[in-house]
């Protein structure tokens, strides 16, 4: 066991420059762990409250004034760090406390641990094999929340490199793709200023439809077969402009409404047309019954909740019931504590309901993302492409092909 002995947490700037928790956690004395928490943009009405009443002071205070809960703990132990955080804090959005420091708390315990057992985390948290790695979701090109104006509403393209043999030769992949996708946009628009969102995709002036004949044409001019070596996906993240008064997808940026019947349409419509094998909330994050037929009409594609789950086991629950996604965005942040999310996992797990562990837009140089998503037996990971604290979770992949003990790449058609 490692018990902890100290605790220090500090408000550092993310990856957007907001202000967030950062926590250092000391065990048996001299085995110090840290974690920082990351930030959404585009936020799932039902995730974890990030900050007390918005602010990251009041949450340290809160944290400080109850520091001694966590002393003697047993770092490696997920729920003891939960049941301490529920003992200041048993609201159902946390809070009292709030999600940064539930997050950046568990997985500072579980940096230390692993230290002081020398033990990798992904094996902490999953102690048995099979290990695969999951396929890195690169995104390619985007715009919603995630840029400014003229870019496309559709928030995400992401390219999948599903014929890599390996982690090295699939970010190879993505990057070629990625950097193909900039000339192809020079090509039609002199005036490209090279502009990428908060994850490093670019972010051209382009409507939905262009931008994906533009990643479509980049794939096929780096050598690669639609659907062999390389597939694409779309984070619609749609309830970011679904209008609950008018009842509508407003896509502002092209000019046009979408009713909920038409949405359907053209997510089902982009599905074939692309042979998209990833949709991520494609309606808003309360329309089950529509994401349910989404998915039924679409089985070679993973239709996947992110705002519509929130990392929240209830709502998993509810997704199952409605046979509504056949995959489920695991943000730790979402949910709190590494415990909730790790609860979340299982809970997709026993449904079918394949996992895709992802990173926010915005985020720290942490790397611990890569073990949670080996660990939980993801599918994918989504962790942006370009920029440092992109790169982390990326390269992080890379250092773990040095244990033997992982077997490969992930099967994406079996559960
Ligand atoms: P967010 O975006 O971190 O801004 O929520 C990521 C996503 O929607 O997948
Ligand atoms: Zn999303």
């Amino acid at each position: 066991m490692a018990s902890i002995t100290g605790l220090k947490s500090r408000i550092v700037f993310d990856s957007r420059g907001a202000k967030t928790i950062e926590i250092d956690v000391t065990t048996d004395k001299k085995f110090s762990g840290r974690a920082c928490a990351p930030s959404g943009a585009s936020v799932g009405k039902h995730e974890a409250q990030s900050f007390p009443r918005n602010s990251p002071e009041k949450a340290l205070e809160v944290l400080k004034a109850n520091e001694i809960r966590f002393i003697g703990l047993d770092a490696e132990n997920q729920k003891e760090i939960f049941d301490a955080l529920r003992s200041i804090d048993d609201t159902e959005m946390y809070s009292v406390i709030g999600g940064a420091v539930a997050y950046a708390l568990s997985l500072a315990s579980l940096d230390s641990a692993s230290k002081a057992l020398a033990m990798p985390m992904f094996m902490l948290l999953k102690p048995h094999k099979p290990y695969m790695f999951p396929f890195p979701l690169g995104n390619i090109l985007g715009g919603g929340a995630h840029a400014g104006p003229g870019t496309p509403d559709i928030q995400e393209i992401l390219a999948c490199p599903i014929g890599a043999r390996n982690i090295s030769e699939a970010l190879e992949m993505n990057f070629r793709v990625h950097k193909e996708v900039r000339s192809v946009i020079q090509a039609k628009d002199e005036d490209f200023t090279y502009g990428r969102g908060d994850e490093g995709g670019w972010a051209p002036n382009a409507n939905n439809d262009q931008a994906l004949e533009i990643t479509e044409l980049a794939v096929k001019n780096c050598g690669f077969t639609m659907g062999n070596d390389m597939s694409l996906g779309i984070d619609f993240a749609s309830s970011s402009f679904w209008d609950e008064k008018t009842r509508v997808y407003n896509y502002k940026r092209q000019g046009i409404t979408r009713g909920r019947e038409k949405q359907i349409c053209y997510v089902n419509q982009l599905i074939k047309n692309y042979k998209l094998i990833y949709v991520e909330d494609p309606v808003n994050e309360e329309d089950f019954e529509g994401t349910a037929r989404i998915t039924k009409d679409n089985t070679n594609c993973i239709v996947t909740g992110d705002d519509m789950l929130v990392t929240n086991t209830m709502r998993a629950k509810m997704a199952a019931q409605h046979n509504a996604c056949s995959g489920a965005i695991l943000k730790v942040n979402q949910a709190g504590s590494l415990y909730d999310a790790m609860n979340f996992a299982q809970e997709c797990a026993a449904n079918g309901i394949k996992l895709i562990t992802s990173h926010r837009s915005g985020e720290s140089i942490d790397s611990h993302l890569s073990h949670i998503g080996i660990a939980t037996d993801s599918k994918m990971l989504k962790a942006g492409i370009l920029g440092g604290e992109r790169v982390a979770k990326l390269n992080e992949l890379l250092r773990l092909t040095e244990y033997d003990l992982i077997d490969g790449m992930a099967e994406l058609s079996s559960n």
